[in-house]
């Protein structure tokens, strides 16, 4: 058998019918909305690893910090034969977890909506590691898990802090969802940013080279490209502001002037009153008491904590039992 196989639970069409869904609801509401699930085209895919590379965009270089220091313990504490990774990317930081778990590691099961990264991801890892069997699941983590069938006990990762991006109430059904799949001796592993000084969290969602503004602007890209939409990427502002109450970072796009945005795919013409704002991320930064509530609320229990040394961001290990 093939070291890698991958297995489709979204229909092709399903990521369209979603984003028309998504698009319709969100530009006809008040105020108006995108999820930031529709930044990641091949093109937003790009400018995201771009961000993870600039020096005000710290978590990504705090939670390979904590990995490379952590997946000894993480593994020994798990002993986990099965890794699950939602929204596993290009897989990048997961290396250092995979070769520490690698003896006694049974498979890898990337979950991410796109093939493409996928396969990407998958090829690179076992190149350097012909033993690993790889499972890829074409899925979307946030409407429900649904596992091929995996040998016990599991890991379940979801790094980045991309928990971080889903508001209060999908977090609490995403975490609801994940316990189902698991059992006692099953294990999550969490990965938090943390609530810090508003400067540095500003700094980092508006870098001084506007990466991350033409990362905001690039979902209105793809409205455009899959919907037939006239959207202007520069006829938006970037914003990024610190929300002190929800302790999250939120970004807006701003309409530069009144303008209207047709989208023909939908039927829909949608006016923006000049400076009107349209919230496309929210990325909620933690606590430890916080995360501890929140996965003792969906049946797991926070057993360890681990932070990088200046204490940026957090990996939880959630345990079940
Ligand atoms: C790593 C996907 C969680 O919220 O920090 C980066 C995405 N948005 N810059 C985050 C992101 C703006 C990001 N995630």
């Amino acid at each position: 058998m093939s070291p890698f196989q991958l297995t489709r639970t979204l229909p092709e069409d399903a990521t369209d019918a979603a984003l028309r869904a998504d698009v319709l609801h969100g530009l006809t509401r008040s105020p108006k909305e995108l999820p930031p699930k529709w930044f990641y085209d091949a093109r937003g895919s790009e400018l995201f690893e771009e961000i993870t590379r600039l020096p005000e965009y710290y978590p990504t270089r705090a939670e390979r910090e904590i990995l490379v220091s952590r997946s000894h313990l993480i593994a020994a504490a798990t002993g986990a034969r099965t890794l699950v990774e939602l929204g596993s990317g290009s897989s990048e930081k997961t290396r250092h977890l995979i070769d520490a778990l690698l003896p006694e590691l049974d498979a890898y099961v990337p979950v991410d909506v796109s093939e493409s990264a996928l396969r990407g991801a998958g090829e690179a890892l076992l190149e350097e590691r012909p033993g690993l069997r790889v499972h890829a699941l074409v899925a979307d983590f946030t409407r429900g898990l649904d596992l091929p069938p995996t040998v016990g006990p599991r890991l379940v990762a979801f790094l980045g802090g991309t928990v971080g991006n889903l508001l209060p109430e999908e977090r609490r059904e995403f975490l609801r969802g994940v316990r189902a799949v698991l059992v006692p001796g099953d294990a999550l592993l969490l990965g938090t940013d943390l609530v810090k000084d508003e400067a540095t969290l500003v700094a980092a969602y508006d870098d001084a080279a506007g990466v991350t503004a033409e990362f905001n602007r690039n979902v209105l890209a793809v409205v455009d490209r899959e919907l037939g939409a006239d959207a202007r990427p520069e006829d938006f502002d970037h914003v990024a502001l610190w929300d002190r109450e929800h302790e999250w970072i939120e970004m807006r796009l701003r309409a530069r002037h009144a303008l209207t945005v047709k989208i023909p795919e939908l039927d829909l013409v949608v006016p923006f009153e000049a400076g009107e704002e349209m919230r496309t991320e929210v990325s909620a930064k933690f606590r430890q008491e916080g995360v501890r509530a929140e996965l003792a609320e969906a049946g797991f229990t926070l057993s360890r904590w681990w932070t990088d040394e200046k204490g940026r961001f957090a990996l939880s290990l959630a345990t079940v039992d």
